[in-house]
C-alpha cells in the first residue's frame, strides 16, 4: 500500500481520565470492537482469568520495564489505532504529559457522576496547549450520575472548552431507555448485546420523535430528553469541524464503557473525525509533512530499565514523517550520529513483536544503550531535522537531594546532570545556598532517580521530602531577591531562570496582592 493511504489511516490518540473514570475498560471494548480480544475482561485479566495486558505486564515485569510503557496498535474499521497509554494514579509523572505531545487527538473519559476530577484536568490543559482535538466519553451511563445539562455546563466552565453533545441519554441507571443520537439521526435502545442493530436502532422524523409504535414513547423520561435535545440544538453550540480540530469544541458523547452500550457508535464517529497524522513544527518553523518520504521522528519518553541486570532502555519514537523499516540508518541531529535501527518493537494489544515496517503516526520502541534523550529528532535524508523542544512541566512535588557519600560527589553530580538531561526529573537549586531540590510531577519520578542513580552511577542518596509547592516562574528583571521567604522559596532552575516555589496557594495570594505588576507564570517551555 502506498504511504500516503497508510499514513491516513493512522489515528493516534491517548486516553485522558482519572482514575476509576474507565480507561482500561474502554479500551478493553476498543479491542473486543476490533476483534483483537474475544473476552471482556481481559485487558485487566480480573474477572475471566485469560489474559492479555496482564501476560504482556507479566513480560515486562521480567524485563524490568512497567506496564506504563504500553502502546497499542489495532485495526478499527479500516483505520489503523495506535493506543498510547498515559499512566495514572502513583505512575504519574511527566511521562504521562510527555505522551500527549506524541499524539494526534485525545479521549476525554468521564465518570458521568462524578464530572470533572483532578487528573483530567491536568491532562486536558496539556492538550489544550497544543490544540488536539479533545472527544469526551462520559461514561458510566448504566449507573445513576449527575444531569447531562449539568456535565454538559462543567465542561465549558470548568475546562473553559465548548462542547457539542453528539447524543443524549434517555434516562440513566435502572432507568436507561436508550441513546438520543443527535449525529446519526436515530435512537439507540439499550437493549441487551444480543439483539441486532435493526432492532436497536429506531429512526426519528422530522419532528425528532421516533418513528413506531414503542413503549418508552409514553415515559416521561423519553419527553424529558426530546426536551433537552431541542433545548440543546436551540440554545447550544453547532456543529463546527473546525472548532473541533482546532480543540476548542468538544464533541460529548454519553455511554457505558462496562456494558458496551454507546461505545461503537462513540468509536466510528471518532475515527470518522480524529485526524490522521499532522504536520510536525520544526525550530526553524517549518512544517514537516507526515507524507514525505525521508523518515523523521522524536523521542518522547525513555522508560529506563529499573533491574541493575539489565541496563537496556526503551525510547519510545513518534514518527512524524516517512516510513520506518527494520534496520534502516538514521542519523541523530543533536549528536550528528548515525544510528542503526535494528531492535525495535511496535506494542500490540497482547504482545510486543518485532516491529519491521511503520509510518507517519506509529510509535516504535527503539533498544537503547544511551544513545538518546527526551525531545532527540532522528532522521533519514541529507538535511538535518529538529523539531521543537517538548515543554517542561510544572512540577508539583519537591524533595531536597544529597549525596549519602560525600566522597562520591563526582558520580553523583554526573548522574544528576543526565538523568536530568534526559528528562526523567527537574532539578532546582536554592537561590542562595545552591542547595539541590528536585521537582516531579509525580512521586514515582523520584523512585525512579533514586534507583537508576544507584545502579548506575552506584551514588546512594538522601532525599528529603519537601511536598507540594506551586512553582511559578518571575522575570529576571522583575526579581527582587527581597520577596523571598520562607512561605515561599526562591531558587533558580538548570537554564538559571528565578523561580518561587510557594507553599501553598495562600502564599500565592499573597504574594500576587504585594507585587501586583509582577507577572509569575507557570507552565513553562523549555529553551
Ligand atoms: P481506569 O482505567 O480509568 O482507572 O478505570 P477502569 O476501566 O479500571 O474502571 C474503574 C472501575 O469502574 C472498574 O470497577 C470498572 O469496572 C468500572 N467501570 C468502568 N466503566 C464503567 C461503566 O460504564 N459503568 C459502570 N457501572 N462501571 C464502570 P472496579 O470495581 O474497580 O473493577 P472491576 O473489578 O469491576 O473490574
Amino acid at each position: 500500500m502506498k504511504l500516503k493511504d497508510e499514513v491516513n489511516k493512522r489515528r493516534t490518540f491517548a486516553i485522558i481520565s482519572h482514575p476509576d473514570a474507565g480507561k482500561t475498560t474502554i479500551t478493553e471494548q476498543l479491542l473486543l470492537f476490533s476483534g483483537a480480544i474475544r473476552q471482556a475482561g481481559t485487558v485487566k485479566g480480573k474477572k475471566s482469568g485469560k489474559f492479555a495486558k496482564s501476560d504482556w505486564m507479566e513480560i515486562e515485569q521480567k524485563r524490568g520495564i512497567s506496564v506504563t510503557s504500553s502502546v497499542m496498535q489495532v485495526d478499527y474499521d479500516g483505520h489503523q489505532i495506535n493506543i498510547v497509554d498515559t499512566p495514572g494514579h502513583e505512575d504519574f509523572s511527566e511521562d504521562t504529559y510527555r505522551t500527549l505531545m506524541a499524539v494526534d487527538a485525545a479521549v476525554m473519559v468521564i465518570d458521568s457522576s462524578k464530572g470533572i476530577e483532578p487528573q483530567t484536568k491536568k491532562l486536558f490543559q496539556v492538550c489544550a496547549m497544543r490544540g488536539i482535538p479533545i472527544f469526551t466519553f462520559m461514561n458510566k451511563l448504566d449507573r445513576d450520575g449527575r444531569e447531562p445539562m449539568d456535565l454538559i455546563g462543567e465542561l465549558e466552565d470548568v475546562l473553559g472548552i465548548d462542547a457539542y453533545a453528539m447524543n443524549w441519554p434517555i434516562g440513566m441507571g435502572k432507568n436507561l431507555i436508550g441513546l438520543y443520537d443527535i449525529y446519526n439521526q436515530r435512537i439507540e435502545r439499550n437493549l441487551n448485546d444480543e439483539t441486532a442493530n435493526e432492532e436497536r436502532m429506531v429512526a426519528i422524523d422530522d419532528n425528532g420523535e421516533a418513528i413506531g409504535d414503542f413503549d418508552f414513547k409514553a415515559s416521561t423520561i423519553y419527553s424529558q430528553a426530546l426536551e433537552d435535545v431541542e433545548l440543546m440544538q436551540e440554545a447550544g453550540n453547532p456543529f463546527d469541524e473546525e472548532a473541533i480540530m482546532n480543540g476548542q469544541l468538544t464533541p460529548v458523547f454519553f455511554g457505558s464503557a462496562l456494558t458496551g452500550f454507546g461505545v461503537e457508535t462513540f468509536l466510528d464517529a471518532f475515527v470518522d473525525y480524529a485526524p490522521s497524522p499532522s504536520p510536525v513544527e520544526t525550530i526553524e518553523d517549518e512544517k514537516v509533512d507526515p507524507l514525505q518520504e525521508e523518515l523523521t521522528g522524536f523521542v518522547f519518553k525513555i522508560q529506563a530499565n529499573m533491574d541493575p541486570k539489565h541496563r537496556d532502555r526503551i525510547a519510545f519514537v513518534r514518527i512524524c514523517s516517512g516510513a520506518f523499516e527494520e534496520g534502516m540508518e538514521v542519523k541523530l541531529t543533536r549528536t550528528d550520529k548515525k544510528i542503526r535501527l535494528n531492535n525495535t518493537t511496535q506494542f500490540m494489544a497482547d504482545a510486543r513483536e518485532n516491529v519491521k515496517e511503520a509510518v507517519a503516526g506509529d510509535i516504535i520502541g527503539l533498544y537503547d544503550t544511551g544513545n538518546f534523550q527526551i525531545g532527540d529528532t532522528i532522521y533519514t535524508g541529507k538535511n538535518a531535522v529538529q523539531f521543537k523542544p517538548l515543554p517542561q512541566f510544572t512540577p508539583e512535588l519537591f524533595m531536597k537531594v544529597s549525596p549519602k557519600n560525600v566522597m562520591k560527589q563526582k558520580s553523583f553530580h554526573k548522574g544528576m546532570e543526565q538523568l536530568v538531561q534526559e528528562g526523567a526529573i527537574q532539578l532546582y537549586r536554592t537561590w542562595h545556598t545552591e542547595d539541590y531540590i528536585l521537582g516531579a510531577v509525580g512521586q514515582l519520578q523520584f523512585e525512579v532517580f533514586q534507583a537508576r542513580l544507584l545502579n548506575e552511577y552506584n551514588s546512594e542518596v538522601t532525599m528529603e521530602p519537601m511536598g507540594r509547592k506551586m512553582a511559578r516562574w518571575i522575570k529576571p528583571e522583575d526579581l527582587d531577591p527581597k520577596m523571598s521567604s520562607s512561605r515561599n522559596l526562591l531558587c533558580k532552575d538548570r537554564f538559571g531562570h528565578p523561580v518561587f516555589l510557594f507553599e501553598n496557594q495562600f502564599a500565592l495570594n499573597w504574594f500576587t496582592g504585594k507585587y501586583p505588576d509582577v507577572e509569575l507564570e507557570s507552565l513553562l517551555e523549555t529553551e
